[in-house]
């Protein structure tokens, strides 16, 4: 299962967060679609799958007062709170499989990295289109990353379902249009290229 809460306590515990293959110094692109979403610096966004991710670093710097940081693996979170110091209490920490997650509260921005391309089966990509909807209203924007057509099979040794920006929008359905896209070559930290597809969905 792409994401039982065991295998990913178990990848944080074993790595330092900046040794993971996802591993960003600054999540420059998600950071420049998330302003672009939202000048409002008071709409609230939410990180799905957010890990130890520096994007809740790079939020708060650039004045975002409503971020919340959602992932299954306590020990990820735990990671970016220590990292972030007395400022952890800026930000609503939730541990949760967005799968199994009702939603308490409407979102502005809705992104997620490297999460949903775990989710191999239908019922469990249906499962996670049922929380987005839930947590988002008409105007809501939705920007996701995945691995691109031609990006990797796997992803911390799991099988991953593999988009364009265009096959990203049509599983995701009819209520959200894609209105921008990009495409990325990340480098791990061990070297390695991998090719990542963006997509910004307007509910
Ligand atoms: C490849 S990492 C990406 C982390 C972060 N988004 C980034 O770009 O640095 C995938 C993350 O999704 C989390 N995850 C995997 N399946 C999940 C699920 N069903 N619900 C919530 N989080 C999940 C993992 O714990 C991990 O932090």
């Amino acid at each position: 299962m792409g994401s039982s809460r065991s295998h990913w306590e178990d990848v944080y515990a074993a790595k330092a967060e900046t040794a993971v293959s996802w591993y960003q110094r600054h999540p420059v692109r998600s950071l420049q679609m998330i302003v672009a979403a939202a000048p409002d610096r008071a709409a609230p966004v939410i990180d799905i799958g957010g890990g130890a991710s520096t994007l809740v670093d790079d939020l708060l710097a650039e004045g975002f007062g409503d971020v919340t940081v959602l992932d299954v693996a306590e020990a990820a979170l735990a990671k970016s709170k220590a990292r972030l110091g007395s400022a952890k209490s800026k930000v609503s920490w939730i541990v949760a499989d967005i799968t199994q997650w009702k939603a308490p509260r409407h979102y502005q921005v809705w992104h997620d990295r490297a999460v949903f391309h775990f989710l191999t089966d239908t019922a469990r990509q249906d499962a996670y289109i049922a929380a987005l909807e839930d947590a988002t209203r008409p105007g809501a924007t939705v920007i996701m990353a995945t691995f691109a057509l031609d990006g990797p099979e796997k992803c911390s040794g799991l099988p991953v379902q593999r988009y364009s920006p265009q096959t990203l929008a049509a599983r995701l359905g009819r209520s959200f249009q894609l209105i921008d896209e990009a495409r990325e070559t990340h480098m791990t930290p061990g070297g390695s290229e991998q090719h990542f597809s963006y997509a910004v969905l307007r509910r």
